[in-house]
């Protein structure tokens, strides 16, 4: 019966999208319209001792493209070239059976891994990975054990990491070669505490007054350190996700500077429509949460903001079930064209959402759900890897409240505007648009969800006109399963001949499946 109503959906999706005519839209900016600063953290990304992330990703000692510290130069390159300005570690569901005292000192203490079911070797701890993300100059970000770990051994990891000289840990790392202290200003009480899978799992009643009390010895600890408290993961958990972060704000409100949530993404179904909406679902999970943070704000009298973190995210949904998610290869997902616009679909909702979502990590970085895949001697970068890129090179500074008129489609996997006459429900706009300005360089991004027509766009500069030439990056591909692998990427990005235009409209015909950066220049009327 569902797989008949699935059927049944999917078919009236093909049916609605083909008859759709000829698409126009109409995009109206105003530089004095600003959302918020565009926290430069939500290009964040994650490294867990997962499969290939750690061993054979970042770190390959054994390896000829390997630096004198073991870490991959390719990769570190790749890394980079991302822009990446804060890295999550040790995991994920890794991390609740952690226990940082066995990846330090010159004996490293090899133990099972009972998350992804390995050999956990221990030979890269936090000093490697200090090291490591020092190299390629992003800020670390660490997550403690609230599952299996104490409030005391959290501690005492912030005391190893950030307390100068004195007591016994900050002894301990002077003695295994770092004088200074590591500085970590982040730190995440945990990880997807919500869920039955975590080792550890509590409810939240339970999570709350443990991570109260692991983050009050923590802050004793060094009290300038941000701390994370552990939202609601994927909404497959037996917890109800909205009780679950109402609990944790409303209990730890004296403590956290964020919530942080997951979400993964994926097409199952092949429902290409479908599938290009579900950023909508991150984007109504933010509106949300931020009224439950607004509430307890309200209640309690906390004056300073707590923000959103979106910690884990990305698409994943091939590499799933017990054979790829187990062992020395697991979650080596591979990435298309249209993975690559969900992602990018992802990334606006966090710059729509400026004023809140502060920070967010891409889950992960090398080889495990990532936008960067290795073998022995080479790598390639995933379809993934570019709106990425694209993003985090340019869309930066001030994120704009964008006016957007263009036609919508139904897909019945998702209604927004439950308020709608049933007519006009059809809740998904072709376009999907954000835009930044920095200073008087201004940045307009827009995912054309159209699988076949470009759409014909007039973009209006309200209160300014455009100087000079514009820039144009545009990522796609010739079909929406293009994908990349060693030696050949059909799916990167492009620049085209740019648009010399002054005034302040700028005619543009946006192409089918795809995402396009116009970049340029504003003087204010
Ligand atoms: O990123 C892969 C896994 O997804 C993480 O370990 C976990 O937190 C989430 O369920």
């Amino acid at each position: 019966m569902k797989t008949l109503y699935t059927l049944s959906v999917f078919f009236l999706t093909l049916v609605v999208a083909s008859q759709l005519p000829a698409q126009e839209a109409r995009i109206k900016i105003d530089p004095d319209r600003v959302v918020g600063e565009i926290s430069p953290l939500i290009y964040g990304n994650f490294v867990e001792h997962l499969g290939r992330c750690v061993y054979g990703g970042i770190y390959d000692p054994g390896s000829p493209l390997a630096d004198e510290d073991g870490f991959r130069k390719d990769v570190m390159e790749a890394v980079r070239d991302l822009n990446i300005s804060i890295i999550r570690y040790p995991g994920g569901n890794f991390v609740s059976n952690y226990h940082w005292l066995d990846g330090v000192g010159p004996d490293r203490i090899p133990r099972m891994e009972l998350a992804w079911n390995r050999l956990e070797t221990n030979e890269f701890g936090t000093n490697e990975f200090i090291k490591f993300v020092r190299k390629v100059g992003a800020e670390p970000f660490f997550a403690v054990n609230m599952g299996t770990g104490t409030m005391v051994e959290a501690r005492r990891w912030v005391e190893y990491t950030n307390v100068a000289s004195g007591p016994h840990y900050a002894e301990l790392r002077k003695e295994h070669g770092y004088p200074e202290p590591h500085d970590i200003k982040f730190w995440s009480l945990g990880n997807e505490m919500d869920g039955g899978w975590q080792m550890g799992h509590l409810n939240a009643e339970d999570y709350t007054k443990k991570a109260r009390e692991t983050a009050k010895l923590m802050k004793l600890t060094d009290r300038d350190i941000k701390i994370i408290g552990s939202g609601s993961s994927n909404y497959g958990s037996d917890a109800n996700p909205n009780q679950w972060n109402q609990t944790v704000v409303d209990v730890l409100h004296q403590y956290i500077d964020y919530l942080a949530l997951h979400l993964y993404l994926g097409n199952p179904d092949n429902d290409y429509y479908g599938f290009m909406s579900t950023p909508m679902v991150m984007e109504q999970r933010t509106d949300i949460a931020r009224g439950l943070i607004q509430r307890t704000m309200e209640e309690t009298g906390r004056d300073q903001p707590i923000y959103i973190a979106w910690d884990e995210w990305n698409v994943w949904y091939r590499a799933t079930g017990a054979a790829a998610t187990q062992g020395d290869r697991a979650l080596e997902e591979h990435y298309n064209l249209e993975d690559a616009l969900v992602v990018a679909g992802m990334l606006n909702v966090f710059i729509r959402n400026a004023d809140i979502v502060k920070m967010a990590n891409m889950a992960q970085l090398v080889n495990v759900i990532a936008p960067i895949f290795t073998n022995d001697t080479s790598l390639f970068k995933q379809t993934i890897y570019y709106p990425f890129q694209m993003f985090s090179s340019h869309m930066v500074g001030k994120s704009l409240d964008v006016f957007l008129e263009v036609d919508t489609y139904e897909t019945g996997q998702f209604r927004m505007n439950a308020w709608a006459e049933p007519e006009n429900q059809k809740d998904v706009p072709y376009l999907d648009v954000t835009a930044a300005l920095d200073e008087d360089q201004i940045v307009i991004a827009v995912v054309n969800r159209h699988r076949d027509q470009s759409i014909q766009t007039s973009v209006l500069c309200q209160e300014c006109t455009f100087e000079g030439d514009i820039q144009i990056l545009e990522l796609t591909g010739p079909d929406i399963k293009s994908s990349n692998t060693f030696g050949k990427e059909d799916v990167q990005t492009k620049e085209l001949s740019p648009l010399s235009n002054s005034g302040n409209q700028v005619e543009y015909s946006f192409p089918p499946h795809s995402l396009t950066l116009l970049i340029g220049k504003v003087h204010s009327r």
